[in-house]
This record gives structure tokens, C-alpha cells and sequence, in this order.
């Protein structure tokens, strides 16, 4: 829409943290570790709406000039790419358009492709979690840990829906906020107020689907224990990545200081790949359990024979490149599944870019932080873009 903004984004927001990344890569590579190959994935978008802008600032045109730089040097480098075509917001869409959640990630998937490819983004593959091959690599994932003992069992009281005979997931589920009493708040948070609920908060809880008033009914889940992680993860970012970026070494160290606690890994609901245990009818897999497992799958889809060195030889550099919502499922609980699955190697770097809101169809904030970081300039007003000591 206006050429002038676009390139102060560009240069802004993508080619100076980029610049900085790269510069500090070679730095690595020949100074510290030598790597043979370099794996790159970039987070899989929910197939349940388009891409926009800041998708493409944040991970995808970072990890795309990064790969083709991989590529110009003449090294050994892989891009995965791919949709995330699981979790609830399907669900929810599909309810509200009156279609199947397959249609809707049908639709989409066909969408996000398109538009990665009229970019020009490089992917060596964009393939997706409703895929045969992630199906079975994912159950197969699960069920190893499992076999394991790498899981522990918990039952809960959970919110079910007599009328439509169902578990509830937290957005399923609405009332009243109880710190602003606005009408309307989700299970998971008040979209008024900003604040984290639980369902159980909720005061006159609905359900989304029927209507009627839900009650508390016993489940069974599967959790991985990340407290039992705790202490090799600490060495592992605290002491040994002291290179990744202020915001996602920040983000680790403010959880692992938190404390670790076990995470459940599937939902009572009827979309996604189903729990391979018995007893376990009606459950699947949580999205986040098997979406990262897709870096794997895809890898699989584009490398049948040889897929494994890119994800098991030390010499292998693995690289994902991501957005700000997904540092602790990259740094903290995939590797944790990784470490637990016993057979693969460990992300070398988490990229993530923390600097772009759209607001409103015209005013762009970067909310940089770290060292290149800026914490709030408007593209409206570029003579203001030296706002910090750093910059
Ligand atoms: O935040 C998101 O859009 C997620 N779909 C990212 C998943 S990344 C990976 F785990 F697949
Ligand atoms: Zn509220």
C-alpha cells in the first residue's frame, strides 16, 4: 500500500535483526562448532486462516534469506515448511460455517501454500499434519514414549456437555469474567479484560456447542513430566545457548525459574491423531504434541531414504525459526519430547522475532526487544526510529 513504509519495515524488521543473526552464525560456525548439514523449519501456520504480514516478517522471509544464504555458500541445508491442521479454533470454525474441520484446513492449507509459493518462499517441502506419514510418525512418537514410561497418567474433573455428549475444551466454554464481569468470556481468558481464566472460574458457565449448563465429569490424560527435565534444560539454554536471543533466552529463563510442571499431552476431542493406547477412546493427541512432530513428518515426505541424518547425526544443525507465542513449545517442551524419544538431536538455535503488531489496517508498532530492539516506534513517524541506547 505505500512503498516508503513497506521498505522502512523491511529494513527495520527484517534485514537488520537478520543481518545481526547471520553475522553472529558465522561467528559460530567457524569459531565454535562445525555442522555438516543444517536443518531448517519455520513454524507450521494453523490451517484456519490466511497468512499475513507479519507472519512473513517474523518467520518466514527471515528464515528464507537465511536458507538462501545456506544455499549460496553451497552448503548442505533443508527448509521445512508446512500447516498445522489440528487443535480447537478448527473445530470452532468449522461449527460456526456448518462444514467439517477437514474442509476448513482443506481451504486454508490450499491458501497459505499459494501464497508462500506467489511470495516466494523456498520451502524444499509444505506438506501438512493431516498427511498419512505424520499420522502414523506422530502415534508412533507417542507410542514410544509411552512404552517408555516417559508419560504419567492423571485423571481431572473437566467440564462435559450432557445435550451434545462431549468434553468441553476451555473455549468451548463461556460466562461471566469474574474480575470484569463482562458476559462472554472464553474458558481460557477474558478477551474484555486480557486475563487468564480457567473454565472453572467462569461464574454461570455455558456451554458454546448446546447451550446448557455443563457439568464436571472425570478424564483420563497423558503428561509429560517436564519438571522431571527441569535440571538438563537449565544447563542445556541456561549455560549452553547463552547465544540465543535476549527474548527467547529471557522467556526460557523466566519459566525454568518458574518451575516445570507436567503438561498434558492430548484432549478429550474428536479432531486430531487419536492417543494409541486402549482406554483411550475419544482422546488425541494435544496440537502442540504433534505439530512440532510435523518438522519430522515433512522432513520424511521430502527425504523417504535419508530423512534421519537431518534429524539424528550430532552433526546436524537443527534451526527453528518461529514467532514470539511459540518460544516455550520450541526451546522448552519439543525438546523435551525430543530428549525423552531418546534417538534426536537438539535445536541448535530458536530464532524468534518480537517486534511487529499490526494495529488497525494502517499503524505498524515494532516491539523489539533485546539488543537491536526498539520498544515502541511508529512507522507513522520514522524520524523517531533512534528510540533507545541500543539502536
Ligand atoms: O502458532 C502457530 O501458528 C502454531 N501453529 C505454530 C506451530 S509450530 C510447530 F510446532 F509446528
Ligand atoms: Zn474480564
Amino acid at each position: 500500500k505505500n512503498l516508503e513504509e513497506y521498505s522502512y519495515f523491511a529494513e527495520t524488521a527484517i534485514f537488520v535483526p537478520l543481518k545481526a543473526f547471520i553475522t553472529k552464525e558465522i561467528h559460530n560456525n567457524t569459531m565454535e562448532k562445525k555442522f555438516k548439514r543444517t536443518t531448517v523449519t519455520s513454524a507450521l501456520p494453523y490451517a484456519n486462516g490466511p497468512v499475513h504480514i507479519g507472519h512473513l516478517a517474523g518467520v518466514y522471509v527471515p528464515a528464507d534469506i537465511y536458507v538462501r544464504y545456506l544455499r549460496l555458500k553451497k552448503e548442505d541445508v533443508i527448509f521445512i515448511g508446512g500447516s498445522d491442521e489440528h487443535g480447537v479454533p478448527i473445530t470452532i470454525r468449522a461449527k460456526k460455517e456448518g462444514i467439517t474441520p477437514q474442509d476448513v484446513v482443506d481451504r486454508y492449507h490450499t491458501l497459505i501454500k499459494k501464497s508462500f509459493e506467489e511470495f516466494g518462499v523456498s520451502f524444499d517441502v509444505y506438506s501438512r499434519t493431516t498427511s498419512k506419514t505424520h499420522h502414523d510418525t506422530a502415534s508412533d512418537f507417542f507410542r514410544k514414549l509411552y512404552d517408555k514410561g516417559e508419560f504419567i497418567e492423571k485423571t481431572s474433573m473437566q467440564y462435559y456437555d450432557e445435550e451434545a455428549k462431549t468434553f468441553l475444551a476451555d473455549r468451548y466454554i463461556t460466562g461471566e469474567c469474574p474480575h470484569c464481569h463482562a458476559e462472554g468470556a472464553y474458558g481460557d481468558q477474558c478477551e474484555k479484560c486480557g486475563t487468564s481464566l480457567s473454565p472453572t472460574d467462569l461464574i454461570n458457565p455455558k456451554s458454546a456447542i448446546s447451550g446448557s449448563q455443563p457439568v464436571m465429569r472425570e478424564t483420563k490424560h497423558w503428561y509429560l513430566p517436564l519438571d522431571k527435565h527441569e535440571e538438563w534444560l537449565r544447563q542445556w539454554i541456561l549455560e549452553d545457548h547463552k547465544e540465543w536471543r535476549p527474548n527467547v533466552y529471557g522467556q526460557c529463563k523466566s519459566w525454568l525459574d518458574m518451575g516445570l510442571q507436567p503438561r498434558a499431552v492430548s484432549r478429550d476431542l474428536d479432531w486430531g491423531i487419536p492417543v494409541p493406547v486402549e482406554g483411550a477412546e475419544g482422546k488425541v493427541l494435544y496440537v502442540w504434541f504433534d505439530a512440532p512432530i510435523g518438522y519430522i513428518s515433512n522432513t520424511k515426505e521430502l527425504l523417504p531414504d535419508t530423512w534421519e541424518k537431518w534429524w539424528k547425526d550430532p552433526e546436524t544443525r537443527l534451526v527453528h525459526f518461529i514467532g514470539k507465542d511459540n518460544i516455550v513449545f520450541h526451546c522448552i517442551v519439543f525438546p523435551a519430547m525430543l530428549k525423552a524419544e531418546g534417538s534426536y538431536i537438539l535445536p541448535d538455535n530458536v530464532p524468534s522475532n518480537e517486534f511487529l503488531n499490526l494495529e488497525g489496517d494502517k499503524i505498524f508498532h515494532f516491539h523489539a526487544t533485546g539488543r537491536y530492539g526498539c520498544t515502541s516506534i511508529s512507522l507513522t513517524s520514522p524520524a523517531s526510529r533512534m528510540c533507545c541506547a541500543t539502536c
